[in-house]
């Protein structure tokens, strides 16, 4: 039987460039990680899970691989690598590597050989097709960063597909030898002893026959109706699964881009034999209407209620999820849901124990331990992420915003937000670097730091422990039945859990001000298991919540 260590785990990633500098060049690396594995396993976590490892030119920061089997330089050896497995595993972790299978570089060496001719035998690991008539792309699609998502190649005529940026070419995987391709490199790293894969964007691998033109919808739905879900997606998942993961004691987590609660079901039910899990987008998305950088609607409580229960209907029993309100393509987690000026600590703690009071596995990401804020980058300059730039440069053509509204977008919605070096100290540059970093250090790394909250035990770190810790202890938080309490309140989300004889109410309050809960009384028998202030204040025995407080009561 397949094991299911992964569903009570809590997930950390990291992102390698931003995480811990070990010789002074500006870039984060491997052994910049393993210094820091005691700390990452202070944290109760259970499973690293890497951004792109890979060698690259970094058009995408590793998202664009030009050797899916060898480490990037910038990164560090292969010795490194095995040290760092190896000093996972002796710390009872687990490691994931992130399979980037659905495009590859333009200079991994398929593609340059694909791009010398249209007899070449490599030609077909790859989406070529002719100009349309007017001698422009073959259809309507667009790029996720924008643009088209076609580009001409000059020397053969012929336009290839590229749904990332024109250097992430996307791979056939029509085409059987480009699928024994990606699972042997799978199979080299699982070889060494990785215990599985989180999937970029793998719900896009099979593209619909013909490439149609996508309908005027929106490019969110044009996500789900067209570039996602393909007429074989499932075929090659389960024959990766059947070839590759089921022989070994690992498991997949699915960037679930363009999978919704209905078809959810066919990637992660367990008796498909598909993939482990998915992180879906609803959450991270639940702000951003279409896309990013177009409209963005207020943060609503209940809307966000009701996109828990709907994937907790959808999934329930049959398959699994993660939990996620942030990684490294999202602003921080407690800029956008939580209060980062007046309750940054309270609500960074709130935010993380309603996460880890969700169905599912809970996966956090790097920075976010220690409540890490979005960054505000003066000039365009000083902006690193592709996406952002793209969006800047064809707004400067089309002239939709003013340049400082476009910069100040950035700021608010862009990914370096979560990109910024992790700030380990007061020291220069955040104890990241000597050098300065890649891309600059958030200045509050003064006040907000891992140095400091090591030592505070009321800090956002040792909240985190905590309750990470608790979970282990508490099946009832990953598995438990849930029943909501007063779902219609805009101010508190209050739900009940249960499993076997246990229960817990988990009582939050998402506003600035003290909010009374009606339909909660304290009572003696209640076990306060967590809190984010030092105490429960009530009136006539019903409980008023502070801002931004946050419990979790085990009730029986
Ligand atoms: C995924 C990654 C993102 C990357 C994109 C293309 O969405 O998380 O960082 O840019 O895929 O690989
Ligand atoms: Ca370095």
């Amino acid at each position: 039987m397949k094991l299911t260590w992964f569903k009570k785990g809590t997930i950390y990633q990291i992102y390698p460039r931003s995480f811990n500098d070990s010789n002074n060049d500006g870039i984060g690396d491997l052994r910049g990680i393993i210094e820091k594995l005691d700390y990452i396993q202070s944290l109760h976590v259970d499973i690293i899970w890497l951004s792109p490892i890979f060698s690259s030119p970094n058009d995408d920061n590793g998202y664009d691989i030009s050797d899916y089997c060898a480490i990037m330089p910038e990164f560090g050896s292969m010795d490194d690598f095995d040290e760092l497995l190896k000093g996972i595993h002796d710390r009872g972790m687990k490691l994931i590597l992130d399979l980037v299978a659905n495009h590859c570089s333009d200079e991994h060496k398929w593609f340059e050989e694909a791009r010398k001719s249209k007899d070449n035998p490599f030609r077909d690991y790859f989406h070529w097709h002719k100009p349309a008539k007017d001698g422009g792309p073959p259809n309507n699609w667009m790029s996720f960063f924008g643009g088209s998502a076609w580009e001409l190649d000059e020397n053969t005529g012929e336009y290839y597909l590229h749904l990332f940026t024109k250097k992430q070419p996307d791979l056939n995987w029509e085409n059987p030898k480009v699928r024994e391709e990606i699972y042997d490199a799978m199979r080299f790293w699982l070889n060494k002893g990785v215990d599985g894969f989180r999937m970029d964007v793998i719900p896009l691998i099979s593209k619909p026959i013909g490439y149609p033109n996508a309908p005027n919808v929106g490019f969110r739905k044009i996500i789900e109706q067209v570039y996602a879900n393909g007429p074989t997606v499932h075929k090659y998942l389960k024959e990766m699964t059947e070839k590759v993961i089921s022989k070994y004691d690992a498991f997949s987590l699915a960037e679930g881009v363009g999978i919704n609660e209905d078809n959810a079901g066919l990637y992660v039910n367990t008796d498909r034999k598909e993939l482990d899990m998915l992180y879906h987008f609803d959450i991270l998305e639940c702000t951003i209407v279409n896309g990013k950088f177009e409209e963005v609607s207020p943060f609503d409580l209940v809307q966000m209620k009701r996109i828990f229960k709907k994937w907790r209907d959808a999934i329930h029993n049959s398959g699994w999820i993660a939990n996620a309100m942030g990684n490294h393509d999202f602003a921080r987690m407690v800029s956008r849901f939580g209060n980062d000026k007046e309750f940054h600590v309270e609500s960074a703690k709130m935010l993380i124990t309603m996460l880890s009071t969700q169905n599912g596995t809970l996966n956090i990401y790097q920075g976010d331990e220690i409540g890490m804020t979005n960054i505000s980058l003066e000039t365009i300059n000083e902006v690193k992420d592709v996406q952002s730039l793209n969006f800047y440069n064809e707004n400067l053509e089309n002239q939709k915003f003013s340049k400082e509204v476009a910069l100040e977008m950035i700021n608010k919605e862009g990914r370096d937000n979560a990109r910024t070096p992790v700030q380990w100290n007061d020291e220069i540059n955040g104890g990241f670097s000597i050098k300065e970093p890649w891309l600059r250090v958030n200045p509050n790394s003064d006040k907000i730091n891992v140095q400091y909250q090591d030592k505070d035990e009321n800090s956002i770190l040792n909240f985190y422990r905590n309750l990470l810790k608790i979970r282990k202890q508490y099946d009832v938080f990953v598995f438990g039945d849930f029943e909501e309490i007063e779902f219609d309140n805009q101010n508190l989300y209050i739900y009940k859990k249960s499993l076997a004889k246990k229960s817990i109410i988990v009582a939050l309050n998402f506003t600035e001000l003290n909010q009374e809960i009606s339909s909660l009384t304290m009572t003696e028998e209640y076990k306060v298991l967590v809190n984010n202030y030092n105490d429960i204040a009530t009136k006539e025995d019903k409980v008023i919540l502070k801002p931004y407080q946050g419990l979790i009561l085990d009730v029986g």
